[in-house]
């Protein structure tokens, strides 16, 4: 591969990237990098991957993913709860968190039983919440580890795993753990710090809100190598698929640009919910920029969503809201949100596909369907928050 090869298509995608960080400019959430959506939304972005060019792309994006989070503490985190509490979702988070612990303790019961002791992953620990949660569990349903156990926190932000190892230190304190389950911090991003620990080597993976944070998925392979055979990993995250191509974020960008008119705001969610073409809606220039910069005719704005779940539609909604929730209050303080809205949420089927492709089994009914716990579908937000359970499958036998 020389320069000259690679030069004129990677000019090519940062500019597109560069074009839209100024398209977006005005809103008062950043759309961040374009780099940030699921690897294989980029062609609708304009960017094509290729054998070439994919270690550029996957490097540009996990840079774009540091620059959010490896220099922030516990206040992002409380954006978030706020956020999602004033767009009527609840703390999502917490409520992921709860299924989470819940899940994973009834797992290393399981464990505990067999072996005396555990191995954890947390990716994306942050300020140890999930862990905290797995702990309250674990101590709720009188689990007590009998030999030496560990539990790894993995995060890239060295303020928040600073915070974690305290109240997470003190939490096993509370437990009576202290003295055979110890707390080793990992500070940096997910597939690297998994990369470092021996294959076969964990029980039990958890993580909450993190894993869209590698729009690659090149993590997930790396979380079934580290899990033993058996092992488990409970995932909870956020899913939707508004970010999938322009034709879709150009809605959102539609009710940021008009965020105090609720008139706009109802008949755009209306609209990705069911299909219902706003009403009276006014395109504003700048909104008309970001549609003909991706050559996009009003009538592609409109099929954005042909073919869409009625789950996955609800869940687009939920992310608009809370989007919208962040832009309402970092408008009144006359600044911009310090988090981005373009993310590597997936819908729920590409994820589980995803989850399949690398090898691990979701563990699913009699009827074949996924188990999965979602706090929001009864406030209306159908698979937007969606905590499952993954298994490692024993290896197979050879006769
Ligand atoms: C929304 S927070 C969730 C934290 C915690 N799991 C919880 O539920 O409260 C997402 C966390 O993922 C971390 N993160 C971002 N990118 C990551 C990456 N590539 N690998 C591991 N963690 C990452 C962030 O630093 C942040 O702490």
């Amino acid at each position: 591969m020389t320069a000259n090869q690679t030069t004129p298509d990677l000019l090519q995608i940062g500019q597109i990237v560069n074009d839209v960080s100024a398209m977006t400019s005005w809103s008062p959430v950043p759309s961040g990098s374009v780099f940030r959506v699921p690897l294989y939304s980029y062609p609708n972005w304009g960017i094509k991957p290729t054998a070439e060019n994919m270690e550029f792309l996957y490097a540009n994006s996990c840079a774009a993913y540091m620059v959010e989070w490896q220099h922030t503490d516990t206040a992002l985190n409380n954006l978030v709860a706020i956020a999602s509490k004033n767009a009527q979702l609840g703390d999502v988070n917490t409520l992921m968190n709860v299924e989470v612990g819940n899940i994973g303790a009834e797992y290393l019961g399981a464990a505990v039983a067999r072996n005396g002791g555990f191995t954890v992953v947390d990716i994306g620990s942050g300020a140890g919440a999930t862990s905290l949660r797995l702990l309250a569990s674990i101590q709720e349903i009188g689990i007590r580890p009998t030999r030496e156990s560990t539990i790894y926190l993995i995060d890239p932000s060295e303020e928040r795993m600073a915070y974690a190892k305290g109240v997470i230190i003190k939490a096993l304190e509370g437990c009576g753990f202290s003295d055979i389950v110890q707390i080793v911090a990992k500070i940096g991003r997910d597939k690297p710090m998994l990369d470092e620990l021996d294959e076969g080597s964990v029980s039990l993976a958890v993580s909450n809100a993190a894993i869209h944070h590698n729009a690659f998925n090149r993590h997930l392979d790396s979380i079934r190598r580290v899990l033993a055979p058996e092992g488990q990993f409970i995932n909870g995250d956020w899913h939707e698929g508004m970010w999938e191509s322009p034709s879709r974020t150009y809605w959102m960008l539609a009710v940021l640009r008009d965020l105090h008119n609720d008139n706009v705001t109802n008949s755009i969610l209306a609209f990705v919910r069911d299909g219902t073409r706003p009403e009276g809606y006014t395109e504003r220039k700048e909104v008309a920029e970001f549609r003909k910069y991706f050559g996009l005719s009003m009538n592609d704005v409109h099929s954005a969503f042909d073919g869409t779940l009625p789950s996955e539609r609800l869940a687009n909604t939920g992310i608009m809201k809370f989007w919208l929730s962040v832009g309402k209050t970092f408008n009144e303080k006359g600044s911009k949100a310090p988090i981005w809205f373009l993310e590597a949420h997936e819908p729920l089927a590409r994820r589980i596909r995803h989850l399949e492709d690398a090898g691990l089994k979701v563990l699913r009914d009699p009827d074949g369907q996924p188990l999965l716990r979602q706090p929001l579908v009864l406030r209306g937000q159908g698979d937007l928050a969606t905590v499952m359970r993954c298994e490692k499958p024993q290896r197979l036998k050879v006769a």
